[in-house]
């Protein structure tokens, strides 16, 4: 048998009015990790999806050759059979459903009509120990957070005895911790022999792990190198995913902080459904015009929930404390009241970013300023469609035009227009929740410009990001969060990575 699980050649793949994929060559070997990288709307989604039969054999010209033969899904089930396991860069659980089930569902047999279930729920302990996911397989997948769900997504995965196991962004999601974690578990499957293909744009993972890097630009293949015959550095993948140098990653800061705007005394915020449960617990910070704050620490260190919760209690059963804006006391009792008192919130949570999937790329902009664009309560759709073309020009938002609907764009170019629609509403303060999460290295540079020129103009921006080298290079002051606490603050000056882990874990 061939050396290759898998061969791609001249595959081409078309969407109205895009060439999603253009001749691609790719090949597999049997249990290695290949890591596909390139630009947000490269092709990469689409060439999993078509490899794993979302797209059946017909809606694209080319040939699949899995375990030396060539393919012919008609679904996803049939390459599922194949052991051909894919964990979709948009989470696919059912939010509803026990971890189990969503472990199961799907190929559960029955004896008599009756479905064992505590047998699977045993059967769920022994993927869920694999995975090092340490929670009851009955809890609901939707109490889990976004790391954790990952790792169900590929217990589940395991379950179905997968030989070429597809994860589409994986770590997007995930702390350094857990992304270590995560990346550790793939090595120990190559030692099962299994196969694993990695999309990422977290190019110092791809190099950690990957013994084959393949670069796609534009939908065609550029080129694939061999990592242990290649002195492989980040900057040479970059050129070939964006065609040239990329020699800033962080731009200059241009920041010059002034008085306090905003001011955060003694906040807690209590758990939704466990209402004893403070999630965060009596947290003290301010923000001065013109900065740029980040907020680091571990996944559940609270992060997300305070920020949330300041931005109109959009969480939280109940908080407490003071929130000064601009030295004076308000209550913000919904998203609409904190927008209207200068908030303006990105979400970390992709499928929520607050997107309208089925509504095109320019309303969705427009949504949240809607009044900006009406008069007399009509939509003036010129001034609409000139805020979509200056963000898709500045983001470089990759679609063929601002009609087209926003669930046909690749998982980055979402979160480049739910990037937009924030700016948009152009808010006094920004608070933006993992903002560059699943965008890649040169997008990423263009959202540090639009934030460095944001606080140029006085602007103020608070950052939640796990990504400690965005924090370090972006902010002026980061507060280190855990367990639901301030653990400390450091300067631009004095913090270090190293720094940072230690407060978090140890305080000052
Ligand atoms: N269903 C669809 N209809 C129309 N166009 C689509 C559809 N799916 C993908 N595309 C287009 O195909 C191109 C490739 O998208 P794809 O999702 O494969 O990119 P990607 O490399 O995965 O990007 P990202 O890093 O942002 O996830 C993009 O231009 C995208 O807009
Ligand atoms: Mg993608």
């Amino acid at each position: 048998m061939s050396e290759y699980i898998l061969e791609i050649s001249n595959l081409t793949k078309d969407f109205p009015g895009v060439r999603a994929l253009d001749n691609v060559s790719l090949k597999v070997r049997k249990g290695e990790i290949h890591s596909l990288c390139g630009e947000n709307g490269a092709g990469k989604s689409t060439l999993m999806s078509v490899i794993s039969g979302v797209y059946p054999k017909g809606d694209y010209q080319g040939k699949v050759l899995y375990k030396g033969h060539e393919t012919s899904y008609h679904n996803v089930k049939d390459s599922e059979k194949e052991g051909l396991a894919i964990i979709h860069q948009e989470l696919a659980l059912s939010p509803y459903l026990s971890i189990y089930e969503n472990i199961f569902l799907g190929h559960m047999e029955t004896k008599f009509g009756v479905i064992n279930w505590s047998r699977y729920i045993a059967e769920s302990k022994k993927f869920l120990d694999t995975v090092g996911l340490n929670e009851p397989p009955e809890t609901i997948v939707s109490k889990l957070g976004v790391g954790k769900q990952q790792l169900v997504e590929i217990a589940r995965a395991l379950s179905k005895k997968a030989e070429l196991l597809i994860l589409d962004e994986p770590t997007s999601s995930l702390n350094d911790d857990e992304s270590e974690k995560l990346l550790n578990l793939i090595l120990e499957f190559k030692k099962q022999g299994i196969t694993c293909v990695m999309i990422s744009h977290k190019l110092n993972e791809v190099l950690e792990i990957a013994d084959t890097v393949t670069v796609l630009r534009d939908g065609k293949s550029i080129i694939s190198y061999d990592v242990k015959n290649e002195k492989l550095t980040e900057e040479r993948i970059i050129r070939d995913m964006v065609g040239r140098d990329l020699t800033h990653r962080f731009p200059e800061r241009k920041s010059r902080p002034g008085e306090t705007i905003m001011e955060v005394k003694n906040w807690t915020v209590y758990h939704p459904d466990y209402h004893t449960i403070k999630v965060v617990n009596g947290v003290s910070f301010h923000l001065k015009k013109g900065e740029i704050l980040a907020f680091c620490g571990p996944m559940g260190a609270g992060r997300t929930e305070l920020m949330m919760s300041l931005f109109g209690s959009s969480y939280g059963f109940r908080s407490e404390g003071e929130l000064l804006l601009n030295g004076k006391k308000v209550r913000l009792r919904s998203s609409r009241e904190a927008m209207d008192a200068g908030l303006g919130y990105i979400s970390e949570d992709r499928k929520n970013l607050g997107l309208i999937l089925i509504q095109d790329v320019k309303t969705n902009i427009s949504n949240s300023s809607l009044k900006r664009f009406s008069r007399f309560g009509i939509v003036d759709t010129t001034g609409e469609i000139r805020e979509a073309e200056k963000f898709r020009k500045e983001l470089n938002i990759r679609t063929p035009s601002v009609d087209q609907l926003a669930r046909n764009l690749s998982g980055g170019n979402q979160q480049k227009v739910a990037v937009s629609r924030t700016l948009s509403v152009n808010p006094d303060i920004f608070i933006v929740d993992e903002p560059t999460r699943g965008i890649d290295v040169a997008a990423k540079t263009e959202i540090y410009n639009i934030l460095n020129d944001l606080v140029a103009t006085g602007k103020s921006v608070i950052m939640v990001s796990s990504e400690l080298p965005e924090a370090l290079g972006m902010a002026d002051r980061i507060y280190v969060m855990n367990e639901g606490k301030i653990k400390g603050e450091l300067s631009h000056d004095e913090a270090t990575q190293e720094k940072i882990m230690h407060m978090a874990l140890v305080g000052k």
